[in-house]
């Protein structure tokens, strides 16, 4: 089965290599071959890993049924399943899903791996619209078990079974979004994580290290809040709130990201972000010692995502044991965030979010208060 993968940056090469290394025929398309010589080099290299720990058997046979190519109309020709993983702008998007609707097979599903756009307003803008999904996948997605499976208001069974299936096939976990909602399940979790953390800091409540060293040794997260922002990249993150803020999420972008954006500082790839790096691109995990988390609570930080998580619920966007196998696939969590939340008791959560109210004098906790009653 041809598979088409459109965009070949952080997300995009991951996901033509897992698609590769579950047996599909990938084309994978950028813009340059300079683009695309190093989205190969990445996957030789990821590749490389999990043949070290026996996950692949045989790297050259992986490579080879993955297509680099800079021709759109060549990766989409003939194409089975589509997944968009381009630039996060519509008009961007729209051009290539009208290409993929002419030029793939016919009925088949047209994907885009979108973080931050409806996908309903990109099924609008073709006419076979039952066609279009939202496959959601996670940084690494090499790594990251989860998919999120955003249907529009037009998809049909038939691209929703086609979808689920193919999610299996790359032996990932797919949890379904039944609302469009702007951020989904998993983004808008770290909506709230990566603001409170933010506002703390901004407060001089709290300092970095303070923060990213308890959730990670007090919460079990696999890592800090600034070194995920860092990781997977503060532009991302910073674009991806902005424009659920946009689309009426409530809650603020919190103006530090909005700062490192405008001075490129966005983390790994640039070599700076809230933590340096020894050049662009080039990943050393930040160092974070364990006793500097001692004196700060990371339930204030972590509260606000419960009460996010009760949001979803309550406004029937995803089930509780979606949200929790999100954060545990999605986010890398040893527990559900809901049950975290509830092990460590409703009332407590509602009280550290209250506090985030008096600390930040903002509005959105006391909305997110409502959620937990
Ligand atoms: N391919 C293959 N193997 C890889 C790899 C890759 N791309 N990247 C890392 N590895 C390997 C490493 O070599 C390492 O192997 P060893 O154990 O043999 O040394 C192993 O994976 C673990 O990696 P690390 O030691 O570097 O670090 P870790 O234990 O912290 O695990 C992680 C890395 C899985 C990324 C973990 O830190 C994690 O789960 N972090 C959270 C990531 C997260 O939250 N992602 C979601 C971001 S939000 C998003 O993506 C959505 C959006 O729309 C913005």
């Amino acid at each position: 089965m041809k598979v088409a993968v459109i965009g070949a940056g952080t997300m995009g090469h991951g996901i033509a290599q897992v698609s590769a290394m579950a047996g599909y025929d990938v084309w994978m398309y950028d813009l340059s071959q300079e683009i695309l010589n190093s989205a190969m080099s990445r996957i030789r290299d990821s590749l490389n890993k999990f043949y070290a720990k026996g996950v692949v058997k045989d790297v050259e046979q992986v490579i080879s049924r993955i297509r680099p190519t800079a021709s759109l109309e060549e990766a989409l020709s003939g194409s089975e399943l589509m997944i968009e993983a381009s630039p996060e702008i519509l008009e961007v998007k729209v051009d290539i899903f009208r290409k993929a609707e002419r030029l793939s097979e016919r009925g088949s599903v047209l994907a885009t791996n979108t973080s931050s756009l409806p996908i309903t307003e990109i099924a609008d803008s073709i006419n076979e619209k039952g066609r279009v999904i939202g496959l959601h996948f996670f940084n690494p997605p090499q790594l990251m078990k989860l998919v999120e499976v955003i249907k529009s208001v037009y998809t049909t069974d038939e691209t929703l079974n086609r979808s689920l299936d193919f999610v299996n096939r790359l032996s990932k976990k797919a949890v379904i979004v039944k609302k469009d909602v702007p951020g989904f399940v998993v983004n808008r979790l770290l909506a709230r994580l990566m603001n409170a953390s933010c506002q703390l800091l901004e407060k001089n409540y709290a300092s970095m290290i303070e923060i990213d060293s308890a959730v990670k040794y007090k919460l079990g997260f696999p890592m800090g809040v600034f070194e995920l922002a860092d990781y997977s990249g503060v532009d991302v993150f910073y674009l991806v709130f902005k424009a659920m803020k946009d689309r009426g999420f409530r809650g603020d972008v919190c103006p530090t990201f909005e700062k490192m954006f405008t001075e490129k500082k966005f983390g790994v790839k640039t070599g700076e972000g809230f933590y340096s790096y020894p050049g662009k691109g080039i990943y050393k995990k930040p160092e974070i010692p364990k006793e500097a988390g001692t004196g700060f609570d990371p339930w204030l930080v972590a509260a606000p995502e419960v009460g996010e998580a009760f949001w979803l619920m309550k406004t029937d966007t995803a089930s509780e044991s979606d949200i929790d196998t999100a954060s545990m696939l999605g986010l890398g969590y040893p527990k559900g965030i809901v049950q975290m939340g509830r092990e460590f008791g409703l009332e407590n959560v509602k009280d550290r979010i209250k506090k985030m109210a008096e600390i930040t004098g903002k509005e959105e906790y006391s909305y997110l208060l409502q959620f937990l009653e």
